[in-house]
């Protein structure tokens, strides 16, 4: 846990009376119960769904062949592109009439990622959202403040209900017009706050750019997630708003926001809510599950979903498992990065995260930042552009700072990236999930 003042924790973390019954569990109790809901699910899946018949009848695999926990990994995966070629609506496993909701997500290429809930979904999917605003310290009757993007997105409508379900007052502002966040913030005095991470820095710029000091915010806790972040920018926005930054993670196909969620009193990881949940972490290339401890990509199976269940889905995401702390339930280790994130440069994989953990230790440099893929012969060149602070005007000491920065990245990370510093407001502000790479490389 970071080491800087912050507001009382005692009176945010949950009792364990107030927790679900799988939070506190046994472990035993936990597998028993998984190994119940796959069974149901890998039968719900192949008795209803023709692409989960046709894989696993390809696999040469039934769902009664699933004795122990251990057979899952006999099942095929699903990706992306399995849902895609069901679009809209081949992957759901209940009449369509029975579906409640729609969730898509835009995808940088082609069609949406369509995925459907029943009632019992939503109820479920609420759950587990209300138990994650809990773990980070949320109680009945707080107010919260959700500006996660409302509308196909899961970001939004999710908080809202998981909020809604914890008993909480919850003021749907959605994502953008972050002069009025800013006003309803002082106004309403919400208690915590759910949005991106790097939205939450525009709302922060706004604030000072209105002079509002935002130590003296009503925020204690803020639930970020939706993309990658790091502890740095962990500290940068808990130093400067003084409220405590937790984790919060999820996918549309999985369920949306709330498949696992970081412990305010440990801020350790993000524990998985495994009774809804069932994770694997996979090696990339051959397919293998892993071992705890081992990073890789991670999978999910889904364990209650009627909608739209989830076979061994993968993720693209790179983390690892980890033993429970706050709670018994295993923990990710944060998600730094994506597959489909990762840049090469030169043969040595970057990711966006491993730059901004470096901007932190360097007072002139705000957390804005973007890399920028260009090509010159056949050599990729990688530059980085970071906004200066508004208070580091001198141009000697931004280029001193971008000098400073080049170096730690070649040190640290191996690789070769020329910084530019910028001035402040000139990256482009992402109303949800900033954009950190621009590939301005010539397509092949
Ligand atoms: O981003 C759901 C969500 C909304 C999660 C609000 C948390 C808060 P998608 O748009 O389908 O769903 O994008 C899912 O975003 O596979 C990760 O790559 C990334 N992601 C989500 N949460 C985190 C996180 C929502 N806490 C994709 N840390 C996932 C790192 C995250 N990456």
């Amino acid at each position: 846990m970071l080491d800087i003042p912050l507001r009382k924790l005692e009176e945010l973390a949950p009792r364990p009376v107030d927790l679900d019954p799988f939070e506190i569990s046994s472990v035993d109790r936990l597998r028993a119960h998984q190994l119940e809901r796959l069974l149901w699910t890998l039968r719900h899946a192949y008795d209803n769904v023709p692409h989960y018949r046709a894989a696993f009848d390809a696999a040469g695999v039934h769902p009664d062949d699933l004795r122990s926990l251990d057979d899952l990994k006999r099942f095929p995966f699903t990706s992306k592109a399995d849902l895609r070629d069901n679009y809209p609506f081949g992957m759901f496993a209940v009449p369509r009439s029975q579906v409640l909701r729609i969730h898509a997500s835009s995808g940088t290429t082609g069609k949406p990622t369509v995925v459907g809930y029943t009632r019992a979904d939503i109820d479920a999917w609420s759950d587990v959202v209300a138990r994650s605003i809990r773990a980070a310290g949320g109680r009945p009757g707080m107010i919260v403040h959700v500006a996660y993007g409302y509308g196909l997105f899961t970001g939004g409508l999710g908080a809202h209900y998981g909020a809604e379900r914890l008993g909480c007052t919850v003021v749907p502002v959605s994502g953008g017009m972050t002069e009025r966040q800013v006003q309803l913030i002082n106004d309403f005095k919400p208690d915590i706050i759910m949005v991106t991470p790097s939205y939450m820095l525009a709302i922060l710029d706004e604030f000072r750019r209105q002079g509002l000091d935002p130590r003296r915010s009503s925020l204690r806790v803020g639930i970020f997630g939706a993309e990658p972040w790091t502890n740095a920018m962990r500290e940068e926005i808990e130093e400067a708003f003084d409220l405590h930054a937790v984790d919060i993670y999820g996918l549309s196909e999985v369920m949306g926001p709330g498949v696992a969620s970081e412990c305010v009193e440990t801020k350790d990881g993000l524990h998985v809510w495994e009774d809804h949940f069932y994770p694997e972490v996979i090696d990339p290339i051959s397919g293998d599950v892993l071992p705890d401890g081992e990073l890789g990509e991670l999978v999910f199976t889904s364990l209650a979903k009627e909608a739209m269940p989830v076979v061994r889905y993968r993720t693209r995401d790179l983390t690892r498992l980890l033993p429970g702390t706050a709670r018994r339930l295993r923990r990710l280790e944060k998600v730094t990065g994506r597959s489909d994130d990762m840049i090469i440069v030169r043969g040595v994989n970057v990711f966006p995260t491993q730059i901004e953990e470096k901007l932190l230790g360097i007072p002139e440099l705000s957390m804005h930042y973007q890399i920028v893929l260009t090509r010159t012969g056949r050599l990729d060149e990688m530059e980085v552009h970071v906004e200066a602070r508004p208070e580091a005007i001198e141009l000697a000491a931004r280029e001193a700072a971008a000098r400073r920065l080049e170096r730690m990245v070649k040190d640290t990370i191996g690789v070769s990236a020329s910084v530019r510093v910028l001035d402040p407001e000139s990256i482009e502000r992402s109303l949800g999930k900033a954009k950190r790479i621009v590939d301005r490389r010539p397509k092949e």
